[in-house]
């Protein structure tokens, strides 16, 4: 196994995701863990050191345990873990001064490297930096394989001793050629990627072991990819310990609760509470128009809610969550920071606190594609795996205006008409998420020579990649005719259908 010793950096995630992409098997541990006894315990076959935010200029500054380069094994140093590596090695490293570096570089190569393998086909390799420190001296036994205008050490190794340096990120995007770079790496320290999310799977149910003992767990199932598979998974992890909440708050989608109880009890048996407590939430909610105000109100009944049925559970100790990596990014990155509130997104981050709970929290490491993997590894059909995102308050923020069961009947049954379109036409896969709104305007038409004085709605289709940006989906004009034609005549009380052509930004995904 890999070891991936973290000195903090914002993307170290990522150098998992990338390793986990070559079928290598690795653990990411904070650098104040690692001592030399730890690294002798674990026995890495090679070791990465992450990026950082620290200056190893700074006295006191972080480090990675000496006795790691007398272990014989290949290194990797990235950003902050090049820095720390060439220091402790003997090299030198500067503060600043005007050679820092932040976004798109570009390396050229200086000698042939085999951790650049596949680099260079064109002169010069598109690189991500982002440091202020550079390395001014290389430590002996180092030698230059990449320069960049602001980097002259962009690239270095001690080829004989298989410790290679890096001053850019590799793992990201904007590296384009990154995982290459991961790939040679791991074949220079003899992984042969036969590493699955089977073991993954595995690793994760004896760290839920190790965490949860003989406690019990509560977990609140919305039927949505990410809790589905933290459910499923602890459930394998620790059976009868697990009870799972799924709170009916009145505002899903046609046959929802039926659908996701029956296939956790009655398929992969697990204990579930239905809190059926569609009456609480509808009558809160009633007469409240504002969008906000509404999130609050759901948000703020979800956490009495689920306390309720979790009081009833004898000793439960923890709180099983199916937070995804980007959820982490997002929060570590964005908490506090200078931007303004577009929606506040409904969750229950603060109830682990108020209930005293711990968290286990099983999917931290994992990306949205990867979970999908797991939960079919877990035995989740396809069809709820590849589910499109709905949002925690339900139909409420598809309902602008005031709410009205009336209204939530008909919204219900014009989504599933459409959802049942865009499967029939076998574009549920090509949609990141689709969904209608009922307007809250009525309109003139004319049915059979009668007068209609119905709804409208408008149907929503969206591509994405993590519901940040998003476009429209291009439906062809049959498709929208047919779609329109079904609705009004399968769904009594909508008379006009429109199609939301808005992309996000400006539009947001959701009408609330
Ligand atoms: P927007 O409408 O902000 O949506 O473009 C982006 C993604 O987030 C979902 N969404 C929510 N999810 N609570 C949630 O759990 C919310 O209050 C909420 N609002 C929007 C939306 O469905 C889309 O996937």
């Amino acid at each position: 196994r890999l070891l991936i010793i973290d000195f903090g950096s914002q993307v170290t995630q990522l150098i998992a995701r990338r390793l986990r992409e070559l079928n290598v098997y690795c653990e990411i541990h904070p650098y104040q863990n690692v001592t030399n006894d730890f690294l002798t315990n674990f026995a890495p076959k090679a070791v990465i050191l992450s990026g950082g935010p620290d200056s190893v200029t700074r006295e006191g500054s972080p480090r990675a345990p000496d006795s790691l380069f007398e272990m014989g094994i290949p290194v990797l140093g990235i950003c902050y873990g090049q820095q720390t590596m060439m220091t402790q090695l003997g090299g030198k490293v500067l503060r600043g001064d005007g050679t820092a570096e932040f976004g798109r570089a570009y390396v050229t190569p200086t000698s042939k490297l085999t951790l650049l393998e596949g680099w260079f086909l064109t002169d010069r390799e598109q690189v991500w930096m982002s440091h202020g420190d550079h390395v001014s001296e290389i430590a002996p036994g180092f030698q230059v394989f990449g320069t960049s205008p602001n980097a002259p050490f962009a690239v270095t190794a001690d080829v004989a001793r298989n410790f290679y340096a890096v001053q850019f990120h590799p793992e990201v995007h904007h590296t384009p050629n990154g995982a290459k770079l991961y790939e040679n790496f791991v074949r220079i320290a003899g992984f042969t990627g036969d590493w699955t999310m089977g073991a993954y799977r595995e690793e994760a149910i004896r760290l839920i072991r190790e965490q949860v003992g003989d406690k019990q767990v509560i977990c609140g199932l919305s039927g949505g990819v990410d809790s589905s598979v933290a459910a499923a998974l602890l459930h394998e992890a620790v059976g009868d310990q697990l009870t799972c909440v799924f709170v009916d708050h009145g505002l899903l989608r046609q046959n929802e609760a039926e659908e996701v109880v029956t296939m956790f009890r009655d398929h992969m048996n697990l204990h579930v509470i239905h809190a059926e407590e569609q009456e609480l939430f509808l009558g809160e909610l009633e007469g409240v128009s504002d969008p906000e105000t509404k999130r609050k109100i759901i948000g703020k009944l979800f956490i009495d809610v689920f306390q309720k049925y979790a009081n009833g559970i004898d000793g439960a100790e923890f709180l099983a969550q199916g937070t995804l990596y980007p959820d982490v990014i997002e929060s570590v990155s964005f908490s506090g920071g200078p931007s303004v509130t577009i929606k506040s997104h409904h969750n229950v981050g603060g109830l682990p606190e108020k209930m005293g709970l711990k968290l286990v929290e099983p999917l931290r490491e994992l990306f949205k594609d990867e979970v999908r993997v797991l939960g079919a590894e877990l035995g989740l059909p396809p069809s709820f795996i590849g589910r499109h995102p709905f949002p925690g308050p339900g139909l409420a923020i598809r309902c602008p205006g005031e709410i009205t069961r009336a209204k939530l009947d008909i919204l219900r049954k014009a989504d599933a008409v459409y959802i049942d379109q865009i499967r029939k036409h076998g574009l549920y896969d090509d949609i990141w998420q689709a969904f209608v709104a009922i307007l809250p305007v009525r309109t003139v038409g004319v049915m059979g020579d009668g007068r209609t004085y119905d709804y409208a709605c408008a149907l929503r289709a969206v591509t994405s990649v993590d519901g940040m940006t998003a476009d429209y989906y291009p439906f062809s004009h049959d498709f929208l005719g047919e779609t329109a034609t079904r609705i009004i005549n399968e769904v009594p009380g909508i008379n006009r259908v429109t199609y939301d052509i808005t992309s996000k930004p400006p539009g947001t995904i959701e009408w609330e």
